[in-house]
């Protein structure tokens, strides 16, 4: 159950505003709940609350930076069932997806924990030269100052995990701005949070509205800008961030290559979960099918039958694997991409309809190159497949795309694998399942339109960290 209401967390303290915001249950669409609103008052504060902590955000020590964390860990997991169902109703997520995503929320603050001691430098030798002979040098990792977070609507919980936890773990005071449809997750961490003993000002967690927002990318006293969601405002907001250090991770329209030697009922198990997992909401969700020729037929089949038996329905029910799409206006969307495809030539072999925020799980062959669902990401619970005779064709066509998150290759053949990791225009190659399988400690980012940098809790850290050198010179051997 959600709360009548949900203050947002200014400097460690939760504040009610005069404005507030409706958050929707995304598969009734009538209100659930609302949150408070920061306007320019409260960004400003928080900003200025951010800089003012970073002395003391830096002074923490590992074991106290560790502790809050822990903290973090086990108040998740008491209340474990309250965020899975926040979730549920926020995001329209189906329960089992939820309380997944819960579990992975509690694993990224785990590994956290343990990262947050591991921050560490090296020994240098410097005398590679007769004028440096008594010079050796130490490095160590400082905080890069207040960070400023902009987490999407997709994964509110374990995406904004992505970004406070190795914040915290490196030292960052940060101000974070969760999406608009779905900052419940994010302000139930906030309220965890301001149990601990992070230093005053060390977090604001701000819902806004987006014309408000341009301080999280401007201003100077921010030092990096990590951002989760579009391509289009990702690319945006980098034009527009200064001097600050930027991470962003975008789209992605992931391929999915099966070859003539893969193990078919396993890969048509793991395609339909890649493809059509919280509706396909994931931004390493499959998009395009790449099948041999040999065994397309026999795939196209396989996937057929389990896309048609998928559940539809209620998120809360535990029968559910399709839930709504995030809103009417996506609905909308998805559905005329499927009639342009077809339009131009593609046949539906499963689904197609959409009723509502409730889009069919919907899988596509023969689409025509130039169309939206090829080009594009849907972001939605939609496929398409297509045939290949050689296999460094389809990996011609895997990169025939303006992203690169990761792509899935299902092979028996060790050195396709590798030809595959090689060649593949990516920032993950996942050989025998699909692109949408992560762990949450693993580098995780893309190339191109997808994105720069990496998330995974030790690149975000080293992220939010700079290297600091100290020369030391030995004055008995001058
Ligand atoms: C994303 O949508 O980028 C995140 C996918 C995931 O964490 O599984």
């Amino acid at each position: 159950m959600l709360k009548d209401s949900y203050p947002l967390y200014l400097a460690n303290e939760p504040v009610m505003t005069d404005e507030s915001l409706e958050v929707l249950d995304k598969y009734s669409g009538k209100v659930a709940t609302k949150v408070a609103l920061a306007g320019p008052r409260e960004i400003e504060a928080a900003i200025q609350a951010a800089h003012d902590a970073a002395p003391a955000m830096a002074a923490l020590k590992s074991y106290q930076r560790r502790a809050v964390l822990e903290h973090c860990v086990a108040r998740f997991r008491e209340r474990a069932e309250e965020l899975s169902e926040a979730l549920c109703i926020e995001a329209g997520k189906p329960i089992k997806d939820s309380r997944g995503e819960v579990v992975r929320l509690i694993e990224t603050f785990r590994v956290a924990a343990a990262e947050a001691e591991r921050i560490e430098g090296r020994v240098l030798s410097l005398d590679n030269h007769e004028r440096a002979a008594a010079y050796f040098g130490m490095t160590k990792r400082v905080p890069i100052g207040p960070v400023s977070l902009i987490t999407p609507f997709n994964f509110p919980l374990n995406l904004t995990a992505h970004k406070v936890a190795p914040a915290i773990a490196a030292g960052c005071p940060f101000v974070l701005k969760p999406a608009e449809k779905t900052p419940i997750g994010a302000l139930i961490i906030g309220e965890i949070l301001a149990e601990t003993d992070l230093p005053k000002g060390a977090f604001s967690v701000l819902t806004c509205m987006v014309e408000n927002a341009g301080p999280f990318t401007k201003d100077d006293r921010l030092k990096l800008l990590s951002f989760t969601g579009s391509d289009k405002v990702g690319w945006m907001l980098k034009g527009q961030a200064g001097k600050k250090k930027v991470v962003l991770e975008l789209g992605g329209n992931a391929a999915c290559i099966v070859d003539e030697t893969a193990d078919i009922a396993d890969a048509a198990e793991r395609i339909v979960f890649g493809a059509y997992y919280q509706s396909g909401q994931s931004c390493i969700s499959v998009q395009r099918i790449l099948a041999h020729k040999d065994i397309y037929a026999d795939l196209r089949q396989a996937l057929v039958s389990k896309v048609k038996d998928l559940v539809a329905g209620d998120p809360r029910d535990e029968k559910t694997f399709i839930g709504p799409v995030i809103s009417k206006g996506d609905g909308e969307r998805l559905k005329s991409w499927i009639d342009a495809a077809v339009k131009g030539g593609a046949k539906i072999l499963a689904g197609g309809k959409r009723d509502g925020v409730m889009v069919d799980a919907t899988l596509l062959e023969s689409l025509p190159k130039d169309c939206d669902l090829y080009r594009k990401e849907a972001f939605g619970p939609v496929a398409a497949m297509e045939e290949f005779a050689d296999f460094d064709e389809a990996l011609t066509r895997a990169n025939d795309s303006p992203y690169g998150l990761q792509a899935g290759v299902f092979t028996r053949d060790i050195l396709r694998a590798h030809r595959a990791w090689d060649r593949l225009e990516v920032g993950g190659v996942i050989i025998n399942d699909v692109p949408s399988w992560r762990v949450d400690h693993m580098p995780y980012g893309g190339v191109k339109d997808s994105g720069i940098g990496r998330e995974g809790l030790t690149w975000a850290i080293e992220d939010m960290t700079e290297v600091r050198l100290m020369v030391l010179r030995r004055t008995d051997e001058d």
